[in-house]
């Protein structure tokens, strides 16, 4: 571990070398993982390099760069453009992209679209790779309703290792729908990714492959460790992020004012939540108004993570928020969000289980007692058809489960009540240890072709807690529209996959 005395003696040589102005000396003489020395950063926004026949093509290279994450040190990542978090995508429901992935790493790498309706081929499976050197096409319709997802690496049983070095971004997707809610938007619309590291003495990335847990002593937020933000004294939009690997959170105010819901992994709530805290587990999305407005210029209240919400003390902080300026606020908070359609069961609705376990002596995690293998195919669901799972965890750990393509409807969790923060459109839902359950329902749509479904806890996940279905056409039309692409993906499922990813050894 590295200790605060390493890093003030790693601080100190850098101090005395680069001369830095009296300022930054003054901000270095403490620890430099103390929280709130440095301003939260806003990635970039993804700018196409074309816009023709109605699509728009982006180009972004998977890159090693060094960049400043803790003050006054260089870490090597991998990043997006060479970014930590990558770029972050803004783009029009119905409006096609297409991103042009560019592979400069020593390694494979494949990218998958978390929250996306893509074509399977595009969706990052394990077994399309982009080898260094190599390119490929994602083509993201984003004909899907307005909501904040997120891209990453999924490269088979090396997705924590990839992700950790850094690929990972934003991904929002906007609609009419949204906009004429007047929510706050521009400047005020702010995303946050929250992803804990864990660095050595030099200051670098220190990633170590682990079965169960993968856990960093620094939480980041948009690649800063605990950072400040000056804001204005009106009402931001926060879209947060888990894309920790292991790291559930707990999110709340230290001045104990609720945190405004208003939507979750795939959009909007049908209202404004006021939440308490919200538990924010690997993948999963929680987006938020707060009112700056209700506290003095000259304030300031931290985002905190409670560990333990029946003691105060327990928090640690995420990021600080510093009220530093009156400000005009002509956005809204409707009362009313959106509607949100119930998915109910009926006669015809497909049921299955999936349990969830660790094996110790295959030092490995599985579902329904098996290993993931891109050769096998776990579920073979319709188009069209609307079907319930349900994941009973039966083991010691939470395990936060993400099916792909999809969004569902928690109808049940064995142990809790679900929150309104949970009544939403979602992908990835946690299930609680101990033979707990939750079913969840969804309708499959969009597109035919293999698809994953597994635990985001990404050391999990990698030790092949990972199934993998296959969307059959049905007989509604939507499903004979996408048959053609169908007969191409599962012509060459069955003559095998061109990588072999799977733990049988
Ligand atoms: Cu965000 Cu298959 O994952
Ligand atoms: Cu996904
Ligand atoms: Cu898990």
């Amino acid at each position: 571990m590295p200790s605060r005395r390493d890093f003030l003696r790693l601080t100190a040589a850098g101090a005395a070398s680069l001369a830095l102005p009296t300022e930054r000396l003054a901000a270095l003489a403490g620890d430099p993982l103390r929280p709130f020395q440095v301003p939260l950063r806003i990635p970039p926004v993804a700018e196409p390099v074309l816009r023709a026949g109605g699509r728009d093509l982006y180009e972004m290279t998977m890159r090693e760069a060094r960049v400043e994450m803790i003050p006054g040190v260089r870490t090597t990542i991998w990043g997006f453009d060479g970014r930590f978090p990558g770029p972050t995508f803004k783009v029009k429901r119905g409006r096609e992209v297409v991103v042009r992935r560019i592979n400069r790493l020593k390694v494979p790498t494949t990218t998958h679209l978390h929250g996306g309706k893509v074509p399977w081929k595009s969706d990052g499976h394990p077994s399309l790779l982009i080898p260094p050197g190599g390119a490929y096409e994602y083509v993201y319709p984003n004909d899907q309703e307005a909501a904040t997802l997120w891209y990453h690496d999924h490269l088979c049983k090396k997705t924590s290792r990839n992700t950790y070095m850094g690929l990972a971004g934003m991904y929002i997707i906007e609609d009419e729908e949204e906009e004429s809610l007047n929510l706050p938007r521009g400047r005020y619309d702010v995303p946050l990714v929250l992803q804990d590291r864990d660095f050595n003495k030099r200051g670098e990335l220190r990633f170590r492959d682990a079965v169960d847990e993968i856990l960093g002593n620094v939480v980041l937020v948009n690649g800063r460790p605990t950072p400040y933000m000056k804001v204005a004294a009106r009402k931001y939009r926060f879209r947060i992020l888990n894309a920790s690997h292991t790291r559930g959170y707990r999110l709340a105010l230290d001045n104990r004012m609720p945190l405004i819901q208003i939507a979750s992994d795939q959009g909007l709530l049908t209202a404004p939540y006021p939440a308490p805290d919200i538990p924010l587990w690997p993948a999963e999305r929680a987006e938020v108004i707060v009112d700056f407005s209700l506290f003095p210029v000259g304030t300031s209240v931290v985002l905190h993570d409670l560990q333990d919400p029946t003691d105060p003390a327990s928090a640690r902080p995420v990021m600080r928020f510093d009220v530093a300026r009156e400000a005009e606020d002509t956005s809204s908070l409707p009362p009313v969000l959106r509607p949100v359609e119930r998915l109910l069961p009926g006669p015809g609705t497909v049921r299955r289980e999936f349990v969830l376990s660790q094996n110790l002596d295959k030092n490995r995690w599985e579902i329904n007692g098996k290993p993931f293998d891109a050769a096998r195919v776990d579920a073979e669901p319709r188009l069209g058809d609307t079907e319930i799972w349900t994941f009973v965890n039966r083991s010691s750990m939470v395990h936060p489960m993400h099916v792909h393509l999809v969004r569902f409807q928690i109808l049940e969790r064995s142990n809790a009540p679900i929150t309104p923060g949970e009544l939403g459109w979602k992908d990835t839902v946690r299930v609680d240890p101990s033979a707990n359950s939750v079913s969840i329902i969804m309708r499959f749509e969009g597109f035919t072709g293999r698809y994953m479904f597994h635990c985001h806890n990404l050391a999990h996940e990698d030790h092949s807690m990972m199934g993998q279905m296959l969307v059959r056409p049905g007989d509604d039309a939507t499903a004979r529209a996408a048959e053609p692409e169908f007969a191409g993906g599962y012509a060459a499922g069955r003559a095998g996959l061109p990588f072999r990813c799977d733990f049988r050894s």
